[in-house]
């Protein structure tokens, strides 16, 4: 065990370090935060039935209060004394897509506290399918509300350095199981609207809810590329400035060919007015690059590589004191719609068309 700035870093490989497991849950049910790792990013845990552990984690984050958190659960009973109602279409997608990288939301009941909600009068929820996750959930036998484990603005965290760069002092303790898997949040869809709608896409890809419910839609919010207009923006956390590491970031847009060669071209540009630019590359692309700083976030091939490796690489780039960063866009198909969506508000939607 090791403590940074007075936050207990546990290390746990599998479910059954029951101890460790036992001692958070421990921390919860007495109103304190613990970081956990999920199959997404990691996620700031506290109690979500305690207002005080709510308000303490949009305290420990810098978030705006006004924006809800997720709450975990570990089996599908657990949501019945935090909904008012589970309309079929919810049962179905628990059925098939929990545990996943899936948040449904619900309504409420009254006794979830509202600062958990952010003043509204639906739900959250989710069952991620990490093991530590679940088995850290039934040890604390609450439900825990938890947002991503990053300060409030900064790209989401997939790995327990990353955590304990934003966070160390401001938890009681950093459950590091290693990487996460998949590297972009959960899609968010609101079930308490017919036909349901996806609110902020993520893990859990379109076409995969397509086969569950084929009618389902997309806040158009979510895939524009210019800033939405704020009255319109329908899950509250899209409409702050999100996931942008210290550097600039411009997304180049089209396709791969066209990409590269404008990506190359702005690069020689910023290089030539003295700024320290890199690029995003994809695997596909890098070799046109020559000897041009980059790194390979992953393949257009299989862009789960992408997802995995975004959060990481932007927050390694400002460890290298890079301060422009020209990322590729890639397709709007399966990941590659989270990859866009946090790409282009990473960029403030500074995209250039290729
Ligand atoms: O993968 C994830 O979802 C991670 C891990 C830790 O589970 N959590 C996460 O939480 O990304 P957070 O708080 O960073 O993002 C939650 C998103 C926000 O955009 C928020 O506005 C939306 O979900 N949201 C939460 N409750 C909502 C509600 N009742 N209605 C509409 N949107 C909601
Ligand atoms: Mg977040």
């Amino acid at each position: 065990m090791e403590s940074v700035k007075g936050t207990r870093v546990i290390s746990v490989r599998t479910a059954t370090d029951l101890v460790v497991l036992d001692e958070a849950g421990e921390l919860i049910r007495r109103g304190e935060l613990v970081v956990f790792p999920t199959e997404t990013v990691y996620g700031l845990g506290g109690n979500a039935l305690d207002p005080e552990a709510a308000a303490k984690i949009y305290a420990a984050k810098g978030r705006p209060s006004d924006n809800p958190l997720i709450v975990h659960v570990a089996k599908n009973e657990d949501i019945e004394p935090l909904v008012r109602a589970v309309p079929q279409v919810a049962v179905e997608l628990m059925e098939r897509l929990w545990p996943g990288p899936l948040t449904l939301v619900f309504p409420a009941r009254s006794e979830v506290p509202r600062r958990t909600t952010g003043g509204l009068d639906t739900v959250a929820i989710r069952m991620p399918a990490h093991p530590v996750a679940l088995a850290f959930i039934a040890a604390a036998g609450v439900p825990i509300a938890g947002p991503s484990a990053n300060l409030s603005g900064r790209p989401s965290p997939t790995t327990a350095e990353h955590v304990i760069a934003d966070l160390a002092g401001r938890v009681a303790m950093i459950i590091d199981a290693g990487q996460t898997g998949v590297g972009v949040e959960s899609t968010v869809v609101d079930i308490t609207v017919s036909p349901p709608q996806i609110l902020r896409p993520g893990g859990t890809t379109l076409e995969e809810l397509q086969t569950v419910v084929p009618e389902i839609t997309v806040d158009p919010t979510t895939l524009a590329d210019r800033p939405p207009a704020l009255d319109r923006v329908r899950a509250p956390g899209m409409k702050y400035k999100h996931y942008a590491p210290r550097a600039e970031v411009i997304v180049v847009e089209g396709t791969p060919e066209k990409v590269a060669a404008r990506v190359a071209v702005l690069y020689d540009e910023y290089e030539a007015a003295g700024r320290r630019v890199a690029i995003m590359a994809t695997a596909e692309n890098a070799a046109s690059y020559g000897e041009r700083t980059f790194a390979v976030v992953g393949s257009r091939q299989d862009l789960g590589t992408v997802a995995a490796n975004l959060f990481d690489l932007l927050r390694r780039f400002d460890d290298q004191g890079i301060e422009v960063i020209l990322a590729e866009g890639v397709d709007m198909v399966g990941l590659g719609l989270a990859v866009m969506n946090r790409l282009r508000k990473a960029a403030g939607y500074r995209i250039v068309k290729a």
